[in-house]
């Protein structure tokens, strides 16, 4: 009894030490550490979730060959709840833990502010799904995206809406975030006077009945509703417009483009347009990627493969710099061009990719459905 009691005292006496170095703020030398950072709980976690499942990957199959720079890679999963205060301490958090680098956040809200503190630290970020332009305005040099710009994706989907749906009167509504503001704004900035803008309505993140706005926005009698925001609202608010009798198709953006949108909207779904990138099932490269997600975590979201080229960016960019300096890192992110999954990936002075092709997606048969920029039969 004795002997089994002082046993464990000293078991735990050893261990003591490594918990210290890994929990309590201090650096553990023997690993090299990755952040990944987004919604992991709450109504958005589908999202936190797809990042993790993609960095993991990535990070299990550089441990099988032996980790970076002779050392174990560790995933420090950090949750902002898509809530910009939480998102920036655990930015504070991850610098004082000594991340090599990371991969987040999924809101703009959240990446925007930040991306500061990384990069006060010098510590390289990679976001996959950021697409606020402000993000990569900064000038921050150790900030990268790999998913495109809303600028860009603004601008599909107003030429969409004009040459093909040939909409003429838009309601334009928006989450009064960075991301949906700034999308929807971009939208209808791009659009011009090729349409009408017969409304242009907020919501808040989080509410559950757009009723009162829907009744206004039905009053304008639009012929299509734009709607820059997340799937949670996305989907309540094309439901609760379909009941309220408004026909208008809904157009919809990456932050929609999830199975979650359809499972909230119902059969009210059904021919919402969206901009994303292409369907990475049709994208050669993607197909190893694919075939491993499937059977370590079942179907992908939409941005699982771009937290996993992040994370085989940023440890190709380690392994290529010899060391964790985080500047030193960046310099090489921006230096090389890597083979993603997704394929060629580049970045330019900015952090931006250098290419970015949004293309248009239609829900259908209750699944999405890429169409490009023609219309859908
Ligand atoms: N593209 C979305 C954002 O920037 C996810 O917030």
């Amino acid at each position: 009894m004795y002997r089994s009691l002082s046993r464990a005292v000293a078991s735990i006496a050893f261990l003591l030490p490594a918990l210290w170095l890994s929990g309590c703020g201090g650096k553990d030398e023997t690993v090299i550490t990755v952040g990944v950072a987004g919604p992991m709980t709450g109504d958005q976690s589908k999202m936190g979730q797809d990042f993790r499942n993609g960095v993991d990957l990535a990070v299990e199959e550089w441990n099988s060959r032996g980790g970076v720079l002779g050392k174990k890679i560790r995933v420090d999963v950090n949750d902002d709840q898509h809530d910009p205060k939480q998102a920036v301490a655990l930015a504070s958090k991850m610098v004082n833990k000594g991340v090599a680098g990371v991969i987040g956040h999924f809101n703009s809200s959240c990446s925007i502010p930040a991306s500061d503190i990384y990069a006060k630290a010098g510590i390289p970020m990679i976001t996959p799904a950021s697409t606020n332009p402000k993000l990569t305005e900064k000038g921050h040099p150790t900030v990268f995206r790999v998913c495109g710009r809303d600028d860009q994706q603004g601008k599909v989907a107003a030429d969409f809406v004009a040459n093909v749906l040939k909409s003429k009167r838009v309601a334009v509504l928006h989450d009064k975030t960075e991301y949906g503001q700034g999308l929807a704004d971009e939208f209808r900035k791009s659009l011009g006077t090729r349409a009408g803008v017969a409304a242009y309505e907020a919501v808040i993140q989080g509410d559950k009945d757009f009723k009162a706005v829907l009744t206004k926005v039905k009053r304008a009698d639009p012929d299509l509703l734009y709607f820059g925001g997340v799937y949670p609202e996305a989907g309540l608010l094309v439901r609760q417009a379909r009941e309220l009798g408004i026909a208008a198709p809904l157009f919809s953006g990456d932050g929609t483009i999830d199975t979650k949108f359809i499972e909230i909207a119902g059969p009210a779904a059904e021919g919402t347009y969206l901009t994303f990138s292409p369907d990475p099932e049709k994208v050669p490269t993607a197909k190893a990627f694919l075939d491993a997600y499937r059977r370590k975590f079942g179907p992908h979201g939409p941005y699982s493969i771009y937290a996993y080229d992040a994370a085989n960016i940023l440890l190709s960019a380690i392994r290529d710099a010899g060391t964790i300096d985080g500047r030193a890192v960046s310099k090489k992110i921006h230096d090389a061009s890597f083979r993603g999954a997704l394929g060629e990936i580049a970045f330019d002075l900015k952090g931006d990719v250098k290419t970015a092709p949004y293309v248009v997606w239609i829900t259908r048969g209750g699944k999405f459905e890429e169409i490009g920029s023609k219309p859908a039969h």
